[in-house]
């Protein structure tokens, strides 16, 4: 490995907003085996019920909590931190206890997100606010929180979240795929507006993980007699790979961004083929 690519990320911390369950913890996992001290923030309250828990009550934080409690068991550096990231005060407040507490940051990883399944013509507009929100507004705040420990860091990497979604689109998702195409232009015009002060951002492009949100998405695409393992069966035609993609599989890619100096700008996707052109 050169050193342009340098998992080994001793000393240096990392913040994995989403980082209680699914890909996040994934991450949240990867940089800690590397070498760093990681926050893993997140949620047991979504503030509205269009997401694919159903519910505005989850178990982000708790998971949160437990993920760092056995990480540090294994010797690792892991701490929970519990934030809303659509919340301004509490995206800020985040921020200030990393600046009170490492006191320098390195990597932020975005890695939040909700989705919820609705034709358009059925889709209330509190719906595609929220499910835009649920998205986006955290990438904006969490991003623009991070400039100044980044910049004081002496530079460092944004990763934010998208999906196969932010580069195609797909039926009855469209306020995600809103959201994700506009996670992606954020990021460009993010990267170029860093890019000098040796801060990078880059976004991931997911395709399909058996998260809890494909395991929801699975639950409303089935059809009339399928079972949920056909349906499965369906969905893996949508690969070209034919397999599914893991929670590591995005966690390598993740890792990679943190550490490639030259890279910034860029959605970069993990999907088996989906987007291929
Ligand atoms: N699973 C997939 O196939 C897939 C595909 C493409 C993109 N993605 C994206 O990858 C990311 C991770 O998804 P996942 O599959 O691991 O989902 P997941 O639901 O398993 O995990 C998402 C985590 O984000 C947290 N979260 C959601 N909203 C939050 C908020 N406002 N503040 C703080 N935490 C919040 C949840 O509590 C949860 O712990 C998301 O951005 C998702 O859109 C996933």
């Amino acid at each position: 490995m050169t050193k342009e690519h340098d998992t080994n990320a001793t000393g240096q911390v990392a913040l994995v907003i989403g980082g209680g369950r699914g890909i996040g913890a994934a991450v949240v996992e990867a940089f800690a085996r590397c070498g760093a001290q990681v926050v893993a923030a997140d949620t047991d309250r979504l503030p509205s019920t269009f997401n694919h828990y159903r519910s505005t009550a989850v178990t982000g934080f708790t998971e949160a909590r437990e993920l760092a409690a056995k990480l540090t068991a294994d010797g690792l550096d892991v701490s929970a931190a519990e934030v809303d990231a659509t919340n301004e005060d509490a995206v800020r407040r985040l921020y200030q206890e990393i600046a009170d507490g490492p006191g320098r940051l390195d990597t932020v990883v975005n890695a939040f997100g909700v989705t919820h399944v609705s034709p358009v013509e059925r889709m209330e507009l509190a719906e595609f606010r929220h499910v835009v929100s649920g998205n986006l507004d955290g990438v904006f705040l969490s991003s623009r929180e991070a400039l100044p420990l980044l910049r004081a860091s002496g530079g460092g990497s944004i990763v934010n979240f998208s999906s196969v979604s932010g580069r195609s689109g797909f039926a009855k998702v469209s306020h995600y795929c809103a959201a994700k195409f506009g996670v992606v232009g954020f990021t460009a015009a993010l990267a170029q507006e860093v890019a000098k002060e040796n801060i990078r951002v880059n976004a991931v492009c997911p395709g399909i993980v058996r998260s809890n949100m494909w395991r929801y998405l699975l639950s409303e695409f089935v059809r009339p007699g399928e079972t949920e393992d056909e349906c499965w069966e369906r969905m893996r035609t949508m690969v070209p790979q034919r397999e599914f993609q893991t929670p590591d599989d995005i966690a390598g890619l993740v890792l990679y961004l943190a550490s490639a100096r030259r890279v910034t700008g860029q959605a970069i996707s993990v999907d088996g083929g989906m987007s291929a052109p």
